[in-house]
């Protein structure tokens, strides 16, 4: 729920001759317990995902391909992160605006959720998000 908890962490790599190959793993890399992934992808230039906040979903966000930003804000500060190594990974707690944004071309941006998918989870308007958080 708190800004300070978001961080990057990093899934480090298994690289020979062949390629590289990293690993999430619930509740080690990943620090929840894991219910849903979706991805996304072919992103047109200069578009941004995701301006919206979950109340109880986590996340664990990993730019697979290409490189993108995650703000985060708890509606009086903001933290940017740039996702850009396939072996890193950023932990997203729930009840934080989040919004994805500078996504580069085949950029593809996997993400690890805690709680399967609910509409009523969703906080897309920003003012509601602020007095929400207010209110808690
Ligand atoms: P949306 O949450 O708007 O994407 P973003 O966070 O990138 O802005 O989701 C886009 C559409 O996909 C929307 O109609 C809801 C649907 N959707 C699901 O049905 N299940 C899911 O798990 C997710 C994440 C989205």
């Amino acid at each position: 729920m708190n800004l300070s908890e978001a961080r990057i962490i990093e899934l480090g790599k298994f690289g020979d001759r062949r390629g590289n190959l990293s690993i999430v793993e619930e509740e080690r890399t990943v620090p929840f317990e894991i219910k849903r992934a979706y991805w996304i992808y072919d992103v047109p230039g200069g578009e941004k995902r995701g301006a919206h906040a979950y109340k109880k979903n986590k996340e664990f966000i990993i730019a697979v391909s290409g490189s993108f930003d995650v703000v985060l804000g708890d509606g009086r500060d903001s933290r940017r992160f740039t996702l850009n190594r396939a072996y890193n990974g950023l932990y997203a707690p729930e009840g934080l605006w989040r919004e994805m944004e500078e996504f580069s071309t085949n950029s593809v941006a996997l993400i690890i959720s805690s709680e399967e998918y609910s509409e009523d989870d969703y906080i897309m308007d920003y003012e509601e998000f602020k007095k929400w958080r207010e209110g808690r």
